[in-house]
C-alpha cells in the first residue's frame, strides 16, 4: 500500500463521510491504528483502505494558516482542524478569503482589543497582519472615505457565537477612528458602544 501508511504519518480519515483529522499510531501485521485529533481510535486491516477514505494530511493543514482560501483540502474537516488548531494557540480569527472567521473565546484575550492594536490595525492594510476583525473594520473604515458610500458588514453565526460583541468590537474600531478625525464627536459613539 501506499508509503504515507507509516505510523505517525498525518492523514485524513474518511468517517461517516467526515474527514477526521488523525495520526496513524501504529502499522503493523497488516492492521493500520488511527487516532483522530479529537481523541477516537479506529483499527483497519490495511487491504482493506483506499484513497477515498485515508488521504495524506498537506503541510498547509499540519501547519495551521491565516488564509483558508490556500488549503490544498476543500472539505469540512479541513476547516474545522484549522480553526481548532488556531483557537489551540488563542488566535481566535482566520479568513476564508475575504471573509473573517472568528471563533469565540469565552474568555477575554487580553491584549487583542486593547488600544495598541486599534493602532496597529488602523495603519496596516489587509494581508500585512494577522486576521483580526480590527483590520475588517479597518478595511471598512477605508471603503467608506474612499467610496464616499454607506458600507455594510454581515455578521452571521449561531446564537452566542459572538456577533453582537463582534458588531460591538467594530464600532468600537471606527469610534476610536472617528475621534482621531473629529476628537469632540464622541457622545453618539459612545451611547452605540454602551447599548447591547
Ligand atoms: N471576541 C470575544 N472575546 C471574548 N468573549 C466573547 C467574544 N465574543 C463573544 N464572547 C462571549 O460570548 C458571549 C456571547 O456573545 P454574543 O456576542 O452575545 O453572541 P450572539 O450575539 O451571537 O448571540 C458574550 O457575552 C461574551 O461573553
Ligand atoms: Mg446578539
Amino acid at each position: 500500500m501506499d508509503l504515507f501508511l507509516q505510523e505517525g504519518s498525518r492523514v485524513w480519515l474518511k468517517e461517516d463521510g467526515v474527514n477526521q483529522p488523525c495520526t496513524i499510531s501504529s502499522v503493523s501485521g497488516g492492521v493500520v491504528i488511527f487516532t483522530t485529533d479529537y481523541g477516537e481510535v479506529y483499527t483497519y486491516k490495511l487491504k482493506t483502505l483506499s484513497r477515498q477514505r485515508v488521504c495524506v494530511m498537506s503541510q498547509e493543514s499540519r501547519d495551521g494558516v491565516e488564509d483558508m482560501a490556500s488549503l490544498q483540502e476543500l472539505h469540512d474537516g479541513a476547516i474545522l482542524h484549522t480553526l481548532h488548531l488556531r483557537y489551540t494557540q488563542h488566535l481566535i480569527y482566520t479568513y476564508i478569503g475575504s471573509i473573517l472567521v472568528a471563533v469565540n473565546p469565552c474568555v477575554c484575550v487580553s491584549g487583542v482589543y486593547d488600544e495598541a492594536a486599534v493602532e496597529l490595525y488602523s495603519a496596516g492594510g489587509r494581508g500585512q497582519l494577522p486576521p483580526h476583525i480590527y483590520a475588517l473594520s479597518n478595511q471598512t473604515y477605508r471603503a467608506l472615505w474612499q467610496r464616499h458610500d454607506n458600507q455594510c458588514v454581515l455578521i452571521s453565526g449561531e446564537s452566542g457565537s459572538g456577533k453582537t460583541e463582534s458588531t460591538k468590537l467594530i464600532l468600537r474600531f471606527l469610534s476610536a477612528m472617528s475621534q482621531r478625525s473629529q476628537p469632540t464627536s464622541s457622545h453618539v459613539e459612545n451611547a452605540i458602544l454602551e447599548s447591547r
